[in-house]
């Protein structure tokens, strides 16, 4: 089935594609970008839902964005344009890893995208590569809450505790200045969005080729969430600095 209707379906309110709520990004965004005029890169930004609240909370910023999926920039472009803040930002369809840029940026984000660099520590290399000194890192990625089941391994592959992960973070040369672990609410509610959006569209739609298979999908990931991981898995954001330049 068309997989772009799936997230055109989950992201339709515009939230994050991350277990946060607004209070919680309004918060972490609050101590990433907090000196004025900065440049902001967003390292898998999505529909740059991170990048716009950035945009219209500081006139004064420009950003850039860098995502693998073309449906997803062109909703982040079309928004942005819509809250006229489309002239300060500039969106580069290109995988994440392989993105480079002549002048470096103030604040890196990359929530929920480790993947694309192999995990949360490579996610670090590739954000410092980008760094301009003294400058902020905002990073989010999953974390162990309690000792995984077998499943829970295969469906969201290998992770560390929560102390572990913070403290790979900090021997790999970075120092936390604020944080935040996802609630069990954010949590809950990021997966109950998930497959209740997805779960709507297909009985609002039985007459729509893709409709049984959507339904399928929201069943299967309800599933895998209630059994498989709901009880391990935990998710970190993180605002960093480097500990020394
Ligand atoms: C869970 S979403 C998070 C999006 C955004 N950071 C947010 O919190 O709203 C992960 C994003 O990473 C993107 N992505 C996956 N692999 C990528 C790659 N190699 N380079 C760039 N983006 C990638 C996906 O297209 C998706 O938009």
């Amino acid at each position: 089935m068309d997989r772009d209707l799936i997230s055109r379906l989950t992201r339709a309110d515009h939230s994050v594609n991350s277990p946060l709520d607004d209070e919680s990004v309004r918060r972490l965004l609050r101590r990433t970008v907090d000196r004025g005029g900065e440049r902001v890169l967003d390292l898998g930004c999505g529909e740059a839902a991170w990048l716009l609240r950035t945009l219209t909370t500081h006139p004064d910023v420009t950003a850039e964005g860098v995502d693998t999926s073309a449906p997803a920039l062109a909703r982040a472009r079309k928004e942005a344009t819509g809250l006229g803040v489309g002239e300060r930002l500039v969106l580069h369809h290109q995988d994440a890893a392989e993105f480079a840029s002549p002048q470096p940026f103030d604040a890196v984000l990359s929530v929920g995208a480790a993947h694309a660099f192999g995990g949360l520590l490579p996610t670090l290399d590739a954000a410092r590569r980008h760094l301009a000194p003294g400058g902020r890192v905002l990073v989010g990625d999953a974390y162990w809450e309690r000792e995984p089941s077998t499943a829970a391994r295969e469906i969201l592959g290998e992770y560390e505790d929560l102390a572990t992960t913070v403290d790979r973070v900090v021997a790999h040369g970075w120092t936390p200045v604020f944080g935040h672990l996802s609630t069990r609410q954010e949590l809950d509610d990021f997966e109950w969005r998930w497959t209740g959006s997805v779960a709507t569209w297909a009985l609002d739609h039985p007459e729509h080729p893709d409709s049984a298979e959507a339904l399928e999908v929201a069943t299967t990931h309800r599933s895998q969430w209630l059994h498989g991981y709901r009880d391990s898995f935990g998710f970190i954001t993180l605002v960093l600095r480097r500990t020394s330049e």
